[in-house]
């Protein structure tokens, strides 16, 4: 569809029907309401009620619906039955994964691989896309530094180099690469703009105030990194950003968003995000949320209804221009254009399709890959992990070991657990002898249950190796869901300390959404492993690691603090007027009385089954000089006698500058694979751009002098290093 047709489409639509195409709304599922939670909805209470909107032109958008039958009736009512027969968007939140479910973003980003984040987005589209979701609201590309947040789960967690890679491997994997007319192509929408993450204390929706620079150098990338891209479409983020709603806020969705970063596709309000100017304190009433929102760059307004309510109004009274108007349905109906809609409005839409495309075998065998490449061996002493797959008695104990149930984890509408295999139905299919493994709770997730400590100990004492399998609830992440203790919840730490009395060694797998505090008997647990919701196949791809299947290859993507007072914990933090150096804590110098300057396990961090040793630092005249390049070799030896994946991480400090810089900052990444005794020499080309920040004037620059240098397995580990020089 040509620009001049949509300009055509636009002239003959009254001010109405433009209210409604820039309207999105919940589905109202047959039978059910829309929304009850939503007083504000044209159309709150039925299918058929929201249908007779569709038909009347007031809803251009619908999400979260109930499939390709749902779609393709609704479909038919607004391609066949309204004045302008301008086909529906439907939209859903399509997270980690549709049926077949995918490791929590933030998990997978510790794959620290941007093609598995591909090809797990891309297997997510090609699913959803038969269930008729043309647009999701996908990826989230918030930076999250406080792990109080229980929204972090669907990032990448505490990096921006992490964040900006991933941001860009999710896009690409969402919108495909043939373009978004393909049938299995959706739009992807950056999400939630901006520094959300930023939410003061870790208090979901809770302000956010943060300096311009730390916008531009901290939570825009990511953003950036989706947009370049090509993000079709941004979701304007719940928080106020120092006094302003982002869901009002001109200079972030029009001054940077279009001016300087010159996006031209569309952007939509978080839920009810116009309405909740009300309680923000920046609106009176809805016709001025709904005029605020409008005029501050929100094209589309979901869920409230506002612009519907209010729009046609509002330009009449010349309140908001004709051409505002005009041009935010331009940008709705350009993307219904790139999606293909106008030329086949059922492209997506095909209830035969829907059943083909989704669960295939394929698709659950990227899942267990990806669920096993999601998983972080925090520790493992003496070589207590793999397990021998026959020979020992394995005593699984925990709320999490046993049932469907507490395994796809937070924000997956689409999945179910019941489609998901547990960890005792995983380690029975994986060991050569399923006979000797038992599977006791032992404690309910926050409430112990009658007997079961004392049945997990006697299982305890009749086995040889103890998997103790605890953590957080779904429930206990996500959105809404913020903690201020971020710790094993007691009754679990009772059933930890009493089987930990028996003496038998205890494999640790946390569940959980967000790095934990660990304490007791978990903390000093001989081996530990980092296993977050995994989604579908979650309990094969544990087994697969327990028994050394494979080999461990995922990273930290948050740093795990000592205490939950640490929070906000992140690596790339800066060094103050008074460090405190390495050895005994010094007083009056930065410090907490209970727990030292330090992550318990950093970002980067992650072991595998070999025993990998950094041994050299190659950084030729350690000089980098004008429009020159560091070329920097380290290498890395895998003294284990076991393959392993590492990911060797480099960073840089800047010592000094206009403008103070982190202690680290990531600038690349590698992984690589050694065999048992192998070497190798990894290589890395450090840039002058590379060492760009902003000045004082908040323009790109780059500062000659020293810089310090690691290529190291972790944000907190020593791995080589060295200084070199920006001439
Ligand atoms: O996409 C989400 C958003 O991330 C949080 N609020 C609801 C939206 C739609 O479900």
């Amino acid at each position: 569809t040509a620009s001049a047709d949509l300009d055509a489409l636009i002239a003959k639509m009254t001010v109405e029907e433009k209210a409604g195409q820039v309207t999105l709304m919940a589905a109202a599922w047959a039978g059910g309401a829309a929304n009850a939670l939503n007083p504000t909805s044209p159309s709150k209470s039925s299918f058929q009620q929201q249908l007779a909107d569709v038909r009347r032109g007031r809803v251009g958008g619908v999400f979260n619906g109930n499939g390709a039958e749902m779609a393709r009736q609704m479909q038919l009512v607004a391609t066949g039955k309204s004045r302008l027969k301008i086909p529906l968007i439907f939209a859903a939140d399509v997270i980690h994964g549709f049926r077949t479910v995918f490791p929590m973003p933030l998990a997978e980003a510790g794959s620290f691989d941007p093609a598995l984040a591909e090809q797990t987005a891309r297997i997510a589209a090609v699913e959803a896309t038969a269930a008729g979701i043309d647009w999701n609201f996908a990826p989230m590309v918030d930076i999250a530094r406080d792990q109080r947040w229980g929204r972090g789960i669907e990032g990448a967690g505490e990096d921006v180099l992490l964040g900006r890679i991933m941001a860009d491997a999710r896009v690409r994997g969402f919108q495909g690469r043939s373009g978004l007319t393909a049938d299995d192509a959706m739009a992807a929408c950056a999400k939630h703009f901006a520094a959300y993450g930023a939410a003061e204390g870790g208090l979901d929706y809770n302000s956010v105030d943060v300096s311009e620079r730390t916008l531009r150098e901290i939570y825009f990338p990511s953003f950036q990194a989706a947009l370049d891209a090509q993000a079709a479409t941004v979701m304007a983020s719940f928080n106020e950003l120092s006094g302003v709603p982002a869901t009002a806020n001109h200079w972030l969705l029009t001054d940077i968003l279009r001016r300087q970063w010159k996006f031209d596709g569309l952007v939509v309000s978080d839920y009810t995000g116009d309405f909740e100017l009300i309680d923000h304190g920046f609106a009176a009433d809805e016709r001025e949320a709904a005029k605020l929102a409008f005029l501050a760059g929100v094209d589309m307004s979901m869920q409230s209804g506002f612009y519907i309510r209010h729009l046609p109004d509002l330009v009449k009274a010349g309140d908001v221009p004709v051409a505002r108007l005009d041009e935010a349905v331009r940008r709705v109906l350009a993307l219904k254009a790139k999606l293909g809609l106008f030329d086949d409005p059922f492209r997506r839409i095909d209830p035969k399709r829907e059943k083909q495309r989704v669960r295939t075998p394929q698709h659950l065998e990227v899942a267990r890959d990806a669920a096993r490449r999601s998983i972080v061996l925090l520790k493992n002493e003496k070589d207590l992990l793999p397990l021998p797959r026959s020979g020992k008695r394995i005593a699984l104990i925990g709320p999490f070991v046993q049932g469907q149930r507490e395994l796809i984890g937070p924000w997956n509408v689409y999945g179910t657990d019941a489609d998901a295999v547990d960890l005792l139905s995983g380690m029975r299919a994986v060991a050569s002898d399923p006979q000797s493994i038992v599977a006791v709770d032992g404690s309910g997730i926050e409430k112990p249950i009658a007997g079961g400590i004392e049945a997990a100990v006697s299982a305890a004492h009749n086995a040889d190796i103890v998997i103790l399998a605890i953590g957080e609830s779904q429930k206990m992440s996500g959105e809404a869901q913020s903690r201020t203790d971020i710790t094993i919840p007691v009754a679990q730490m009772a059933l930890a300390e009493a089987v930990a009395q028996t003496g038998k060694p205890i494999v640790v797998l946390l569940r959980h959404g967000r790095a934990l505090a660990l304490h007791g008997a978990v903390k000093e647990a001989p081996a530990i492993l980092a296993t977050w919701f995994l989604g579908s196949m979650s309990g094969m791809a544990i087994a697969d690691i327990l028994f050394g299947v494979a080999s461990p290859s995922a990273r930290l993507p948050c740093s795990f603090p000592y205490e939950s007072g640490q929070e906000p914990l992140y690596y790339a933090h800066k060094n103050t007027g008074r460090p405190n150096p390495p050895g005994p804590r010094q007083d009056y110098k930065t410090h907490y009385r209970e727990a030292p300057n330090a992550a318990l396990y950093p970002f980067g961090h992650g072991l595998t089954y070999g025993e990998i040793v950094y041994t050299k630092l190659d950084m030729g005249t350690g000089r980098l000089t004008a429009g020159g390049e560091l070329t920097v070799v380290a290498s890395i030896r895998n003294s284990g006698r076991q393959a392993a994946i590492e990911v060797a991480q480099l960073y840089v400090q800047d010592i000094t500058a206009s403008i103070t810089r982190p202690v680290r900052e990531l600038k690349a990444f590698q992984r690589i694979t050694l065999k048992p005794g192998e070497t190798q020499q990894v290589r890395f080309t450090l840039k002058r751009d590379d060492l760009t920040f902003l000045g004082q004037d908040m323009q790109p620059t780059v500062e000659p002098g020293k810089f310090r240098l690691w290529v190291a397995p972790s944000a907190q580990a020593e791995g080589v290093s060295d200084m070199f020089v920006l001439a």
